[in-house]
């Protein structure tokens, strides 16, 4: 009988919450379908997210098990915050020695977990592996640059991120897997067909007569013009077009209370909802606006069409035909493309991100490796 694979799991950010819950889930299944465990997880919560709905709502609705180890590194300067990670991070390492570390996305937390894996030389893979803006303004491009150059494994969700990861000559260790994101919304899809009217009369919404925004990149509430003219597109949605939605994240609502900028009651601030309600938000809404990596592509598994407060993006496949616009932060092209919106002719091409089985794939390799026969 051979030994569980032990995979210590380092997450910290709200996106990576609903990845990891993804692949947690695909762990329970491939565990149940033996004798024997076949994987152990344990996980590390670097605390990089802690307010209770930008973290433990995600654990307790999408029964995320619980981290082992909490390390409570809280905000902070890009190097204070990655280098308390690095530190707390290694001394989990050095008592757990894993066989693996997985790592996700592009946020501090990658690049703390996937730094001190591999200086341990523990084995680590990069989940959301080989997406690239090509802004090296962004903080998530340095992350997610030197995880996928340092990692062992790199689970690609796309086509075109294996081939940005051959442009910088690495093609070992690379698979094309699908989108754990994408496993995620198949999963719950079904879950929230029940509670979608419930949802939408608590925030006092019609079915697609309203907009659902989001916005928290660095480059968009750091920068008080961008900030401002956002919020002005916004405005002008809201008072000429349809009401605007916008659950508020934390750093978008210190920037807002910053800058003092004045917010339309046709846009609605609410608190950051959880993942359920977030995918029913999304599935109603007329249009979706936004800054996320994540929501840009839920709406288009979910054929809403989006706007993106963005010059460009890593998920080129949502663009090319027409459901994704990039409107960057000019006030006229926002609100100008809101009100001229059109379904597009073609269904979004979703088998580009994988069958929903991204998660057990990325599993089976790992298992191939470490454990081949079992
Ligand atoms: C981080 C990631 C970003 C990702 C986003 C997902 C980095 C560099 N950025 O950005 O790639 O898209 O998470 O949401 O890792 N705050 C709270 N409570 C919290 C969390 C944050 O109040 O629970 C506030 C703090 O004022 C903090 C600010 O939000 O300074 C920013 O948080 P931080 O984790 O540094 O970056 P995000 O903008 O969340
Ligand atoms: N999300 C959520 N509640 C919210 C806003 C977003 O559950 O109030 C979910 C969203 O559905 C997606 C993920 O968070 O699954 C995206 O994370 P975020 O926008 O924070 O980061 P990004 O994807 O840009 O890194």
């Amino acid at each position: 009988m051979k030994e569980p694979l032990r995979i210590l799991t380092i997450l910290g950010a709200r996106p990576q919450f609903i990845k990891a819950a993804a692949v947690s889930r695909a762990v329970q299944t491939l565990n149940s379908r033996s004798e024997t465990p076949l994987i152990q997880e344990t996980l590390v919560h670097t605390g990089q997210h802690y307010d209770e709905n930008m973290s433990d709502i995600f654990f307790q609705e999408m029964e995320i098990p619980a981290p082992t180890y909490y390390l409570a590194v809280g905000s902070g300067e890009h190097g204070a915050q990655t280098g308390r990670m690095l530190e707390k991070i290694e001394q989990v390492l050095l008592q757990q020695r894993p066989d693996l570390c997985l790592v996700y996305g592009d946020t501090n937390t990658t690049l703390a977990g996937a730094l001190a894996a591999v200086k341990q030389h523990i084995p680590t893979a990069h989940i959301e592996a080989g997406l690239r803006s090509y802004d090296p303004q962004m903080p998530e491009e340095i992350n997610r640059l030197i995880a996928d150059h340092i990692c062992r494994f790199r689970f690609c969700p796309t086509r075109t991120a294996v081939e940005n990861l051959k442009k910088e000559g690495i093609e070992s260790g690379v698979y094309l897997t699908g989108d754990v994101m994408y496993d995620c919304l198949l999963y719950y899809r079904q879950k929230i067909q029940d509670r979608q009217s419930l949802i939408l009369s608590q925030f006092g919404l019609q079915r697609e007569a309203y907009f659902l925004a989001t916005l928290h990149r660095a480059e968009n509430t750091e920068n008080p013009q961008r900030l401002a003219q956002i919020f002005e597109g916004l405005r002008r949605i809201a008072e000429s077009v349809g009401p605007v939605l916008l659950p508020l994240h934390p750093r978008t609502a210190a920037a807002l209370q910053r800058s003092n900028l004045p917010v339309p009651p046709q846009i609605q601030l609410i608190e950051p909802v959880s993942y359920l309600t977030m995918l029913v938000l999304e599935q109603n809404a007329r249009a979706v606006l936004t800054d996320s990596g994540g929501v840009q592509k839920e709406a288009y598994f979910l054929r809403i069409p989006c706007l993106t407060f963005r010059d460009r993006t890593e998920w080129p496949e949502t663009v090319r035909d027409g459901w994704n616009i990039l409107v960057d932060a000019d006030p006229h092209r926002i609100a100008q493309t809101a009100a001229s919106l059109q379904r597009p002719q073609s269904e979004p091409k979703t088998a580009e991100y994988g069958d929903g089985s991204a998660s057990i794939k990325i599993l089976q390799i790992l298992l191939e490796q470490f454990r081949p026969g079992v």
